[in-house]
This record gives structure tokens, C-alpha cells and sequence, in this order.
């Protein structure tokens, strides 16, 4: 780098000097080599261990000119060797985020080299307090909370400790040569070896960026299978990059790395960020009554009704109607009012965490759009439209195998948030395979297998009206489009031929718990069942190699009469034991009832028939509203009833409506109990 350079690059903002101002009196921790005019994005970089702000001096020139990079300057070293170095992990990670408290004009980037990787994962976590990460990269880092398995630096000789570092690369060969430059060298790896040691993380820290994984394939150090447990440290995305160098590749050959920092900073400027839950409601009463505009209400149980008026007939017919006397939708709306939340006060809850972790993903929320057929019946974007109102929302969504847009399609619509495919197993083998094969090539997360549809229930409206979408070529998009399909049809098959075939292998009623074995042989991919009640049923689905189960009858559209899935959950929860993924749908209609599923021990719950009534009065508007409206109650239940995470929703916080209601013993002045 020049001195031309080198005073270009001093700046102004305050907590940010060029390497021409060393030695001022208050420590600055950011250094800027590059200044960029226009910067679209700041790249805040956290160095390594022995490290200092310079090693990213390479970088910096080398990253696409609206990103600017910031350097991270440890105390200790360079021109701040004057100041001790750090006694832990939160000292630098505070430094870095307080000096980083004035940049909220452009999306802030963290990226954390090795040690610097931990520190960037902490300064997230403190930044995201009061504002946002528009995303973390960590390059040769082990996730936080796995044991770095550190050697204890104190213990090696001075020549133990070089051999070690000129192993890994990253410090020139002539400063390990001088004894002076070298005991400098020793001294730092040693100290920042130290803080690293008595760093600790809890498996369940979150931060909300997404994360991406720099991994270089000749590092010694790390693998890709070290790596994957970072996808349990953010509610956002996750990806693993693989690039050529070793160790220190992101300070030394940075081209490549440059090239691909750019491309993400890019895309991510590109997506729009997601609303937290709790804005809503301010949003909402800020903007005032006129504010309002065509907006479905925040009262989640009238769109039914309000669906009803745009609805033709015979579409509003098949998404509301029921199996038989609609006995089993009504039990499943009066299982949950037949809980009551019993609240916990003073416990000083100022911020929520609505996500949770299932299968190595972290998801936002708690809720995911249920498997819903042919949704091209109610709006004429279909499925696209509500997996875009989803990624709004930062929900996942379920993919029908009757869907009216491709899996494809739908993969390409869709945003960042794990996405699982639902299947309706094909009578004919080539079919289903083919139908799994494309599932895991558009990189859906999970299959979940629905088991109680070996044919459709009776269902009063559909039948009145005549009207089963599927025979008017509504729903049939992954079988029309599938090559295992295709070879099933005769050459001139016209549109009634396509139904014909589609009818006569698109499920297959003869498929039995031993069945399962050939799904489980041919993918990797976690499995689901849904429309399991009984308890010994979901035993049943672990015993022949499933992974999770949804209690579900389907809401209340297969067997009327049959229990409401609400009450099912316990049992099965029971059977199943607390490791094993557990969801719930059927009658799940506001923020509450979320509260009630968790607290009796569902994971997450899916959202059927609410998101297709939003779909038909707005589009993807109307999804978005919809989930926003019930993770905004949702994160206000926790406030209200004294809950900081969804992990404190525990069966104790209930109590059966029937008990509070009966007289109670004059003694008893303690909280419900169940009995
Ligand atoms: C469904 N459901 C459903 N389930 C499934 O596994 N595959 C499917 O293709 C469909 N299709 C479908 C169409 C329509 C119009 C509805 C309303 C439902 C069932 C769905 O996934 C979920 O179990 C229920 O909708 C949940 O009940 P609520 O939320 O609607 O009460
Ligand atoms: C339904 C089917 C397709 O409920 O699952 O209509």
C-alpha cells in the first residue's frame, strides 16, 4: 500500500482512523485501508488470533467498490500495542460493537477470521440489542458452542508454539525469524490464545443474521462436518462456502474470497429485510385509522367469513368445508378454548425469542404453512403468492405434492427460510422417487409424509357442488411436469387422459408401516408423518426410521368424529419422549393457540385454512398479514404471560379451563394445577 493510500484512507467518522493517525490518545478500533466514496455496505472484519487490523489490508483492496472494509484493531498490538490486550472474548466483541454504534447508514456486514469469528459471533449478539446484522461471515471457525479443543499455548515452548504457527501459515516467515518480531508474535498468539480458551457459548445462542461459513478446503484445522453446527447459532440463513486455500486464504490469496463477499453483500442488499413480530402493532396504531387502506383484519378468526364474500361457491366450498357434520372442526377449535394461559408477572421481559431449532435449521418462528392443495382454487397466483407472503413473514411453508405450480417453481419463489416438501405417495414407484429426487434437487429441507388420505373424506360441500379441483386440472403441477409421469401417459393423452392417470396413481391406499422402509432407503432427508393421533402410532413412525411426526386430522376434513389433534398431543408427546420433533396442526387460529400447542408440547405448529383466506382476499399481502398478525400475538402472549423464549412454554402455564371454573377448596390459594 502506498502513502498515497495510506492518507486517503483517513476518515473523518468518529471511532474509524487511517493507519496515518496512530498513536491518538482514545483507542479507535477501526482502521479503514480503502475508503470508498459511496459505500453501499460496511464489511466489519474481526481478525485472528496474533492477528491485527493490517491482515485484512489485502482484502480490502481487493472487494468490489461499494463495500467498504473496516478493520478490527485488538488492544495490545500495533499502534495500540500501548494498551493491554483483552482479558476476554466480550471485551473485544464490546469495543468493536460500541465503535460501530454511529454505523446504522448502511447495511453493517461482520466477517470473523478464525479467533476473530468468535469475536464477530458476540459483537452480533450485542449489536442485534438495538439494531441489525445485515449478515455474519466466519472463515476457519468452529461453531461457539463446540469445544475449540485449543492446545493451552502456556504450556508449549516458544519453539513448540512457532511450529505450530508455521503449520497453519498466516505470519511471514521473516518475522519468526527475528527474535524480536518473534517474542512480538509469541506474545499476542499467547494472549489471544488465553481469552479464546475461556470463551463458553450455550448451543442455543442465537444471532438473527444469517450466517455463512467461509471454509477453505486445504485448512487443517476444520472440516466441513465442524462446520454445519453453525446453523444452530442464527434464526436466519445458513450456508456453507467452500474456497481453495488453506487456513489463512481469506488474509492471503483474497481474489476469489473478494469475489464471493461480494456476491453475498450484493444479494442480501437485494432481499428485503424481515418485520420482528413486534412491530405490528405500533406500525398499526401509528398509522391511524386512515392509515389503513384494504387490509384483511387483525382478527384472524373473521376471514373466514370475509373469504366467503370473494369466493366463488364452489373454491370457498372445498378450502373451508369439512368431513361429514364438521364435528371434528369444531373439536378441534374447542380443544384449545378448553386451556386456559395462567400468566406470570414482574418478570421483566423487554425482548422475545420466538425461534426454535428443528433439524439443524433455526426457524424464526414457531409456525409453518401447512400443506394445502391446488391453492391456485382460491387466488390465481397460488402457491407463488403464498410462499413469497411466507418469506415476507420469514416463515417456511410446506409444499403440497398437489400443488398448482411446480416444486420447482415454488423453490424458485421462495426465500431463505427452510422449505419441506409434502408428499402424497404415488402408487407407481418410479413417480414417487422421481417426485423425492426433485424435491432434494430444488433443496427442500424435509419430506413430510401424509399417512391419513388414502382417499379423500366425505365432505358434504364438495359434493353438493360437484366439485373436486384436481378433475378440472387444478393441483396436478408436479405431475405433469415429472419425466416418471410422463412415460405413464399414452402419446396423445389430452387433458381428461393426464386426470385420468393422475387419479389412478397419485396416492396409494395399500401402503402399510413396512412400506416405509423403501421412502427411508431412498433419501436422507428427515421425514415427518402427518395425521398421526394415536400414540402408538407415532412409536410406530420412530420404530420404522421417521424423524418427526405432525398431530393432525387434517382440519377436521378426512374422518369426522375423530379427536381434536389438540388433545392428542400430550400422548403422543409422551410416546414419542422429548428429543423427537413433534408438530401440530388442526384448528390453530391465533397467537394463543400457539402458546397452548407449545406449553403441551408441540415444537412448532402449521397453519392451514388462516393463510388461505388471506391468499384470497390479497394475494401475497394477505399471507404475509396473516403470519404477521399471529407472531405479533403470539410475541405479545410471551410478553403478557412472562416468557422470554418459546422454550418457557411449559405444560405448568396451563390450566384446564373446566378446573379454574369449578369451585375451588378455600385452602388453595396456590396457582392452578392440572389435574
Ligand atoms: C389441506 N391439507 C392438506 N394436507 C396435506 O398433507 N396435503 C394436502 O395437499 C392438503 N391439502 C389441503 C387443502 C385444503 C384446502 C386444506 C384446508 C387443507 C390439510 C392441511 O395441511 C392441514 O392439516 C389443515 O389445514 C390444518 O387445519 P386448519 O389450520 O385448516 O384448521
Ligand atoms: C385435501 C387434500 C388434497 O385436504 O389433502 O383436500
Amino acid at each position: 500500500m502506498t502513502e498515497r493510500t495510506i492518507a486517503h484512507t483517513a476518515s473523518a467518522r468518529p471511532g474509524i482512523s487511517g493507519p496515518s493517525t496512530l498513536q491518538t490518545k482514545a483507542p479507535s478500533w477501526l482502521r479503514s485501508y480503502h475508503r470508498r466514496e459511496h459505500p453501499a455496505a460496511w464489511l466489519v472484519c474481526f481478525p485472528h488470533a496474533g492477528g491485527a487490523a493490517t491482515s485484512f489490508s489485502k482484502l480490502s483492496a481487493a472487494l468490489p467498490d461499494d463495500i467498504e472494509l473496516l478493520a478490527v484493531q485488538y488492544p495490545g498490538r500495533q499502534d495500540r500495542r500501548a494498551e493491554p490486550c483483552a482479558a476476554d472474548i466480550t471485551a473485544l466483541a464490546r469495543g468493536a460493537a460500541d465503535a460501530l454504534a454511529s454505523y446504522t447508514d448502511r447495511p453493517l456486514f461482520l466477517l470473523g477470521h478464525s479467533m476473530g469469528a468468535i469475536a464477530a459471533f458476540e459483537a452480533t449478539l450485542l449489536l442485534e440489542e438495538h439494531s441489525t446484522v445485515a449478515g455474519l461471515f466466519v472463515s476457519a471457525a468452529r461453531p461457539p458452542a463446540q469445544d475449540w479443543e485449543e492446545p493451552d499455548v502456556d504450556a508449549l515452548s516458544d519453539d513448540d508454539l512457532v511450529v505450530g504457527v508455521r503449520r497453519l501459515g498466516g505470519v511471514p516467515d521473516v518475522l519468526l525469524r527475528k527474535p524480536e518480531s518473534r517474542a512480538e508474535v509469541l506474545r499476542l498468539l499467547r494472549a489471544d490464545h488465553r481469552v479464546l480458551r475461556g470463551y463458553r457459548c450455550a448451543v442455543d445462542t442465537t444471532v438473527k443474521a444469517p450466517i455463512t461459513v467461509l471454509l477453505a478446503a486445504e485448512d487443517p484445522k476444520n472440516t466441513l462436518e465442524q462446520m454445519r453446527d453453525w446453523a444452530m447459532h442464527t434464526t436466519g440463513q445458513h450456508a456453507v462456502e467452500i474456497h481453495s486455500g488453506g487456513h489463512f486464504a481469506l488474509t492471503e490469496c483474497t481474489g476469489e474470497i473478494a469475489k464471493l463477499l461480494g456476491r453475498y453483500v450484493h444479494d442480501r442488499l437485494a432481499t428485503k429485510p424481515i418485520d420482528p413480530p413486534a412491530l405490528l402493532v405500533p406500525e398499526l396504531y401509528l398509522a391511524g385509522p386512515d392509515g389503513r387502506g384494504f387490509r384483511p383484519s387483525t382478527d384472524l378468526t373473521t376471514l373466514q367469513s370475509a373469504a366467503r364474500e370473494v369466493l366463488p361457491p364452489s373454491a370457498y366450498g372445498y378450502v373451508a368445508g369439512d368431513a361429514g357434520t364438521g364435528a371434528t372442526r369444531r373439536a378441534n377449535r374447542e380443544a384449545f378454548d378448553r386451556w386456559r394461559i395462567v400468566p406470570r408477572m414482574l418478570r421483566g421481559i423487554t425482548r422475545r425469542d420466538l425461534s426454535v431449532p428443528l433439524f439443524g435449521h433455526r426457524l424464526a418462528a414457531p409456525v409453518l404453512l401447512a400443506p394445502v392443495a391446488a391453492q391456485t382454487v382460491v387466488h390465481p397466483e397460488g402457491e407463488i403468492a403464498a410462499v413469497r407472503g411466507a418469506s415476507d413473514a420469514g416463515v417456511s411453508f410446506v409444499l403440497s405434492s398437489f400443488s398448482s405450480h411446480s416444486m420447482e417453481e415454488v423453490a424458485a419463489a421462495a426465500g431463505e427460510q427452510p422449505r419441506w416438501f409434502q408428499l402424497y405417495w404415488p402408487s407407481d414407484p418410479t413417480v414417487a422417487e422421481s417426485l423425492v429426487r426433485r424435491a432434494e434437487a430444488s433443496a427442500y429441507d424435509a419430506l413430510v409424509l401424509t399417512v391419513d388420505s388414502p382417499a379423500f373424506g366425505y365432505r358434504p360441500a364438495d359434493l353438493d357442488h360437484g366439485y373436486l379441483p384436481f378433475l378440472h386440472g387444478l393441483g396436478l403441477a408436479n405431475f405433469t411436469t415429472d419425466p416418471a409421469f410422463q412415460a405413464g401417459l399414452p402419446p396423445d393423452a389430452d387433458e381428461s387422459a393426464v386426470i385420468a392417470h393422475w387419479a389412478a396413481i397419485s396416492t396409494n391406499p395399500s401402503l402399510t408401516w413396512d412400506g416405509l422402509a423403501w421412502l427411508r432407503e431412498l433419501t436422507s432427508l428427515p421425514i415427518l408423518l402427518k395425521g398421526i393421533l394415536h400414540p402408538d402410532d407415532a412409536r410406530l413412525a420412530l420404530a420404522h426410521g421417521m424423524d418427526g411426526v405432525i398431530v393432525s386430522n387434517h382440519g377436521g376434513r378426512q374422518l369426522d368424529g375423530t379427536a381434536a389433534a389438540l388433545d392428542c398431543l400430550l400422548a403422543v408427546r409422551a410416546a414419542v419422549g422429548t428429543a423427537v420433533p413433534v408438530l401440530m396442526d388442526s384448528g390453530v387460529r391465533t397467537g394463543t393457540d400457539v402458546v397452548k400447542a407449545l406449553a403441551l408440547g408441540a415444537d412448532a405448529v402449521l397453519l392451514g385454512r388462516p393463510y388461505q383466506y388471506g391468499l384470497a382476499l390479497d394475494g401475497r399481502n394477505g399471507v404475509r398479514h396473516v403470519l404477521r398478525c399471529l407472531l405479533a400475538e403470539l410475541d405479545l402472549a410471551l410478553a403478557l404471560s412472562g416468557c422470554v423464549s418459546v422454550r418457557d412454554l411449559t405444560e405448568d402455564m396451563l390450566a384446564p379451563a373446566a378446573r379454574l371454573t369449578a369451585p375451588q377448596p378455600k385452602s388453595n390459594n396456590s396457582a392452578p394445577v392440572r389435574s
